[in-house]
C-alpha cells in the first residue's frame, strides 16, 4: 500500500487489519449462531444435553484472541512509533490556527495561508492556536493533531509525490469551523526553495487580512458573513450598541482602531460579539497597515 505520505501505508495496514478481522468475526459469529438456531431448534431437540467443559476449546478461545489483539497492537504501535519519532532536522513550520483560518510560518519569517512543502523531505509542524482548540487534519497523510492555545503540539510528515492535499479543521471551533480549509502544496525541492526565498516584504493590505484571518468573517465584496463587510466601510453610518446603549456612529479611523483592539466595545446592529480582541495578535505596524487598507475599501 502506498499513500500520499511516508507513513500513510502503515496507518492503513493497522486499519485494514482491524477492519478485516472485525468483518470476518462478525460473519463467523453470525453464521455459527444461525446454524445453532436451526440445528438445535426445540422441535428437533426437545431434551438439551448437559455439557460440562472442554479444555481444548477453552484454551483455543483464550489463546487465539490474545494473539489476534497482539497483532493489532503491533500494527498500531508500528505506525504510531513512526509518527511520533519526529525527525529534528526536518523543515520546521509553525502552523497557527485561528478562528477561522490557518497561517503557516517558515523559519525565515515567510508567512503563507497554504502549506508549501518540498516533496520527499521531512516536514515538522509545530501546532499552535491563537484562540480555541482546533485540529490540523490532512486525511491523505493520515495526520491529525490538535492545535491547543497556550502550548505547542508537534507532528511531522513527508510527502511521496507532488500534489495538493486538503487540510481540514477536525475540532468544532465555532460557526465557521467547516470553512477552515487550506491545502498542502507539495512541490519539487528546487521550486520550493525558490518559493521560500522570494521575499514578499512585510504583508500589507489584503494579504494581511488573509493572514490574520479577518476575511474569514468580513467580506470584501459586500456579502454578509459573520461580521460586517469591509466594502464601503470607511465613512459608513452604523448603528452600534455601546455599553447597552444604541447609537449611530460614522466609521472613522478611531472607530476602526477600537473595533480591532476592543471588538466588543461597539457591537454593530445585526451581528454577534464573536470577534476575539486582536491586540496581542497584531504588531503596531500591522494594525496601522490594516486600518490604512480598510480606509480605502
Ligand atoms: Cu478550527 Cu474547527
Amino acid at each position: 500500500m502506498n499513500g500520499a505520505s511516508s507513513y500513510s501505508g502503515l496507518v492503513d495496514k493497522a486499519f485494514v487489519f482491524i477492519l478485516g478481522t472485525s468483518v470476518l468475526l462478525l460473519i463467523g459469529v453470525t453464521g455459527v449462531m444461525i446454524y445453532f438456531l436451526v440445528r438445535y431448534r426445540r422441535s428437533k431437540n426437545p431434551h438439551p444435553a448437559q455439557i460440562a467443559d472442554n479444555a481444548t476449546l477453552e484454551t483455543l478461545w483464550t489463546v487465539l484472541p490474545t494473539i489476534l489483539v497482539m497483532v493489532m497492537f503491533y500494527y498500531g504501535w508500528a505506525g504510531f512509533k513512526v509518527m511520533r519519532d519526529i525527525p529534528e532536522d526536518g523543515l520546521q513550520v509553525t502552523v497557527r490556527a485561528q478562528m477561522w483560518s490557518w497561517v503557516f510560518e517558515y523559519e525565515n519569517g515567510k508567512q503563507a495561508t497554504e502549506l508549501y512543502v518540498p516533496t520527499g523531505k521531512p516536514v515538522v509542524v509545530n501546532l499552535e492556536s491563537n484562540d480555541v482548540i482546533h485540529s490540523f487534519f490532512v486525511p491523505a497523510f493520515r495526520l491529525k493533531e490538535d492545535c491547543v492555545p497556550g502550548r505547542t503540539n508537534r507532528a511531522w510528515f513527508q510527502t511521496n509525490r507532488d500534489g495538493d492535499f486538503n487540510i481540514f479543521c477536525a475540532e468544532y471551533c465555532g460557526e465557521r469551523h467547516s470553512a477552515m480549509l487550506s491545502l498542502v502544496k507539495s512541490i519539487p525541492e528546487k521550486e520550493f526553495n525558490e518559493w521560500l526565498g522570494v521575499d514578499t516584504g512585510p504583508p500589507e493590505g489584503e494579504r494581511l487580512l488573509t493572514l490574520k484571518g479577518c476575511i474569514a468573517c468580513h467580506s470584501l465584496d459586500g456579502s454578509k458573513v459573520i461580521g460586517p463587510t469591509f466594502q464601503g466601510l470607511f465613512g459608513r453610518e452604523e448603528v452600534v450598541t455601546t455599553d447597552g446603549v444604541k447609537r449611530t456612529i460614522t466609521v472613522d479611523e478611531e472607530y476602526l482602531r477600537r473595533s480591532i483592539l476592543e471588538p466588543a466595545a461597539d457591537i454593530v446592529e445585526g451581528y454577534e460579539p464573536l470577534m476575539p480582541a486582536q491586540g496581542n495578535l497584531l504588531t503596531d505596524a500591522e494594525l496601522e497597515a490594516i486600518i490604512e487598507y480598510l480606509m480605502e475599501q
